[in-house]
């Protein structure tokens, strides 16, 4: 049975640029199976301790936490909003964590990436989420960071700096090999 790998931008825009490097990411995975997940098919109410007691789960969140437990790699890449997570984001992942008896990322790998129009690509959102995830039973196996996404990337060739190109396939490569 092919690998499954599962897609997912964090963020909620139409015109996500994260969603855009995400999906072209997971397009380098030619020979696996691949789902382009968006978030905003996980739009479920702000999370509260008070909601989980009188409400319990959506059954939304049930479906991902499941989705998850099938795949074999995730690729995300996270939308930076004030150095940290988009608020769309948070929600899920909050949401995710309060399952009983299980983690957000069950031990799965991840590819983690972020970009932005600025110099820093979302470096600080990654960063945190490359500290703070393997606590959610994720483990880390290459992250990314694609710089001014507007002069760095291209609707139909993908990453069309040299440099960051060949970052990328060499790192794909990589996660390619631990599949195996
Ligand atoms: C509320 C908000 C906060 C933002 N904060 C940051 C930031 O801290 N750092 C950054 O590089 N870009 C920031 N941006 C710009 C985002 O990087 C940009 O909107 C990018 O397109 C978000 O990714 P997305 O298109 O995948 O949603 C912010 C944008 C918004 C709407």
């Amino acid at each position: 049975m092919k690998d499954k790998i599962l897609a997912l931008a964090g963020s909620s825009s139409k015109k996500s640029i994260n969603k855009k490097l995400v999906n072209w990411v997971a397009s380098l995975f030619e020979n696996y199976d691949t789902e382009l997940l968006d978030l905003n098919d996980y739009e479920v109410p702000l999370f509260s301790v008070d909601y989980e007691a009188d409400y319990g789960f959506s059954p939304r969140i049930l479906e991902l936490h499941h989705k998850i437990s099938q795949s074999d790699l995730i690729l995300i890449s996270l939308a930076e909003h004030n150095g940290s997570y988009s608020a769309a984001f948070k929600n899920v992942f909050d949401w995710l964590s309060r399952i009983p008896n299980t983690s957000v990322f069950q031990g799965k790998s991840l590819f983690l990436m972020s970009t932005s129009p600025g110099a820093r690509g979302g470096k600080s959102v990654l960063d945190a989420a490359i500290a703070r995830f393997p606590f959610n039973g994720a483990v880390v196996a290459e992250h990314f960071s694609l710089p001014k996404f507007y002069e760095t990337f291209d609707e139909n060739d993908g990453i069309i700096d040299v440099e960051k190109k060949s970052e990328i396939l060499e790192k794909v490569k990589y996660i390619k090999e631990l599949l195996v």
